[in-house]
């Protein structure tokens, strides 16, 4: 095992307890150890019943937790790209700035291949690249504490902007609305209060009474591991639904609104997000219940005009056929699609909200301003 584990065992009582905790914060998604050597991350894989952390300095270890979701959510996957090229720099032993580079440069393209969706993994590399190749004069420990810099400020804008896209959202709800989510665009998926979730934990801290429907989101489950989860352990009423209970609650009047996150949004603002995203907003549209996106401008890409130029992740079959199942439910070879996103068109969308404040449509005027 090339990465330390911390496991903690959690009975019933202590599970409790945890589930009793208020603050959500509490648990650091992603940060930098004491001694800044690695990154250590909460395990996103093993939740809701294990909260482990794991402690990472190698870029194999941080490749294959950003690929296996153990962070997972746009934000976070850019943090934590952050954190680790610049723990594997100051690892680099190089002489001159070339040497130093062309090792920078290596590690960067490697992480940035772990997964190709969400535009906050390359953005945050390529900001950390940008400090190297601004500052070639200085020697490489500066470089590094460069580097160190840069990775805290991403992770600082990052909180910071949640909490003012959750101010943003707040003022277009009422107390007391029931909010359909779908996938985890909470504390989990960013830094503090997270970008769909913010306004409710905002709304929470003011007593709205938010009653929140999750989707489970098949087939990897963030509904149901991590936002029923984190909500459920601030106090928020949460009742976790399958994806295909959509409609019916809609249909039943329940959902005031829908809320979700982003993984990157195209300037004409089409918006890539968890695989059924675009099934919500197809259903949103047709019960005439507001659809809102909630991102930090650094999810919105200015080189991507529509969402026909996004990259949709492909992943492994067995995460539709046997993974979180007991035993397999598929038959043996039936072919199987799992793409790990979806566009939803800009017309679907009723608004964009970011920490700068909400668009509307025409997104091409209101999101090039
Ligand atoms: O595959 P995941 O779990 O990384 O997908 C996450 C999402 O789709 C989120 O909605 C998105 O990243 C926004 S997180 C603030």
């Amino acid at each position: 095992m090339l990465y330390r584990i911390f496991p903690i065992f959690v009975g019933m009582s202590e599970y409790k307890e945890r589930m009793s905790k208020s603050n959500i914060t509490d648990l650091k998604t992603v940060r930098l150890s004491e001694d800044a050597d690695s990154v250590v991350l909460l395990d996103q894989t093993q939740l809701p019943e294990k909260e482990v952390y794991l402690s990472l300095s190698n870029a194999e270890d941080i490749w294959d937790a950003i690929y296996k979701l153990k962070v997972r959510g746009a934000p976070a996957i850019g943090v934590a790209a952050a954190y680790g090229i610049y723990v594997c720099s100051k690892q680099i032993g190089a002489a001159g700035f070339d040497d130093f580079y062309q090792e920078f440069k290596r590690i960067k393209d490697y992480l940035a291949s772990s997964r190709p969706t969400a535009v906050n993994l390359v953005a945050a590399l390529n900001r950390m690249e940008k400090v190297v190749l601004d500052n070639r004069q200085e020697d490489i420990p500066a470089l590094v504490r460069l580097l160190h810099d840069e990775s805290v400020a991403i992770r600082e804008e990052d909180a910071a902007a949640c909490r003012r896209i959750g101010e943003n959202c707040l003022a277009l709800l009422k107390p007391g609305m029931g909010l359909l989510t779908h996938c985890n665009a909470g504390h989990l998926a960013v830094s503090e209060y997270g970008t769909a979730l913010a306004p409710v934990y905002l709304g929470q801290e003011r007593g709205y009474n938010f009653r929140v429907f999750a989707d489970e989101t098949r087939p990897l489950l963030q509904g149901a591991r991590l936002t029923a989860y984190e909500l459920q352990r601030s106090g928020v009423d949460v009742t976790l639904i399958c994806d295909n209970m959509a409609s019916s609650v809609m249909q039943k009047g329940w959902v005031q609104a829908v809320i979700v996150g982003c993984d990157r949004v195209a300037m004409n603002g089409d918006v890539a997000n968890k695989i059924g995203t675009s099934g919500v907003a197809i259903l949103a549209r047709h019960y005439g219940i507001p659809f809102y996106v909630l991102g930090p401008t650094s999810t919105i890409d200015k080189q991507c005009p529509d969402g026909k130029s996004i990259v949709i992740e492909e992943r492994a079959p067995e995460e539709v056929s046997e993974m979180w199942y007991a035993h397999r439910m598929a038959p043996r070879d039936v072919k199987i699609f799992n793409p790990a996103f979806d566009v939803t068109p800009h017309e679907l969308i009723t608004a964009i909200i970011t920490e700068k404040g909400v668009a509307y449509p025409p997104f091409t005027d209101s999101l090039s301003d």
